[in-house]
């Protein structure tokens, strides 16, 4: 890859056709039942970091429409990281409505049956007269491994593989990046009228820089590489990675306020309050719905929960190790939130306007060209998984 001034170098990009894709897996309720049943439910799930249940007794909540679910992640008393339903054995009541905190025990309010933070029934009251064994009436508990600092939980009973066999060739790289050592991070929550595929999608081709973010990308894009592509695109069934192209230029196309935030970035990782990065400006594209960019000065991550077949939330952190040392580092750390925050203002517009398009029903089938070969790869694993679930369950 030769990154001289004027010049742009691609490594093969893998050939995955140009069929048209059908548009009804954008919009159609049946197919978004399948993907729910063929895709969340049985694979692995990013569903919150290791930073926000550093010590035992440390719980969060987390809502997961597409399992129908209400999860507490809890750490125990040895050290475990789990996720159990939010629902008491006795009669269903949600333990908590908090979204995090800290305590040794759960007790339900309803009749008080009170669990530990392994999910064992501790104690419940007349418990004799029920005739049941307190071993047989611990929370239901669901999958939960711990890889680069991400809590993944899978709601599969027997999950096909084990987390760290299911990232496969991702799996070294991710625990490079800041993520898998951070103490602290910043996050903002959208909700957005749109399929997950296409809200990911977004985040997966460059195609759409130089005209949705004109000036806000700027220094993405160069004569030599008008569209930004990518240096690198690279396929791990099912995830997928790029690696960001830099321009040679871009230093001097950012604004005063983006270099500044920059150069904070660059100095902390210099003083060693952000590690140095191997990985840096790779993104790891984890199926079916999470991604996480590894640079060091502006490590983001982007998770998108499905919500219904046009609607999605996404969840969007930058995370840190340590606390701010000086003003400078807590300066780049906010300059690229609010930078993220205002690129992708841009995009979420013109996702919805997709979004309305597709559901309209007009189209028969959209397209990927040959540079958005992660978008179709998407696709065709969604695809693969749902016609996998179809013959296993005999389905037409
Ligand atoms: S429903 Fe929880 S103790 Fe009765
Ligand atoms: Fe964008």
């Amino acid at each position: 890859m030769n990154l001289e001034a004027g010049t742009f170098e691609q490594a093969p990009v893998p050939d995955l056709g140009l069929e048209p894709i059908p548009a009804k897996a954008y919009y159609d309720p049946e197919w978004f039942e399948l993907e729910r049943k063929a895709v969340f439910l049985r694979n692995w799930f990013p569903i919150g970091h290791v930073c926000e249940v550093p010590e035992s007794g440390n719980f969060i909540r987390r809502e997961v429409e597409f399992a129908r679910a209400s999860l507490l992640i809890v750490r125990g008393k040895d050290g475990q990281v789990r996720a159990f339903h939010n629902a008491c054995t006795h009669r269903g009541t949600q333990l908590t409505d908090a979204t995090c905190g800290k305590q040794s025990k759960f007790s339900c309010r309803y009749h008080m049956w009170t669990f530990g933070t392994d999910g064992a029934l501790l104690s419940a009251p007349d418990f004799e007269r029920f005739g049941l064994d307190k071993k047989d009436c611990g929370l239901k508990s669901v999958a939960c491994e711990v890889h680069a600092g991400l809590i993944f939980v899978n709601f599969d009973p027997q999950p096909a593989k084990p987390l760290r066999e299911w990232l496969g060739a991702l799996a070294d790289g991710m625990e490079k990046v800041p993520c898998a050592h951070a103490t602290n991070f910043s996050e903002y929550v959208y909700e957005i009228d749109a399929n997950w595929k296409l809200t990911y999608d977004n985040f997966q081709e460059s195609y759409h820089l130089r005209f949705i973010h004109s000036e806000t990308g700027k220094a993405t894009f160069s004569p030599a590489n008008p569209f930004g592509y990518p240096a690198a695109q690279e396929l791990h069934d099912p995830h997928r990675t790029q690696t960001i192209w830099t321009n040679p230029d871009g230093a001097s196309l950012m604004t005063p306020s983006q270099m500044l935030g920059f150069k904070a970035g660059m100095k902390a990782v210099m003083r060693g309050d952000v590690p140095e990065n191997p990985e840096n400006r790779k993104y790891f594209a984890i199926f079916p719905s999470f991604f996480m960019l590894g640079s060091s000065g502006n490590n983001f991550s982007h998770t998108v929960y499905p919500i219904g077949p046009e609607k999605s939330r996404g969840v969007i952190r930058i995370y840190w190790i340590n606390e701010d040392k000086t003003p400078a580092v807590r300066y780049g750390r906010e300059f690229g939130m609010a930078l993220t925050r205002d690129i992708h203002s841009e995009d979420i517009s013109v996702i919805e306007a997709g979004q309305r398009g597709i559901s309209s029903g007009a189209l028969e089938h959209i397209h990927f060209q040959e540079q958005e070969v992660l978008c179709r790869h998407l696709y065709m694993m969604v695809d693969k998984a749902v016609r996998e679930y179809k013959a296993e369950q005999g389905l037409a």
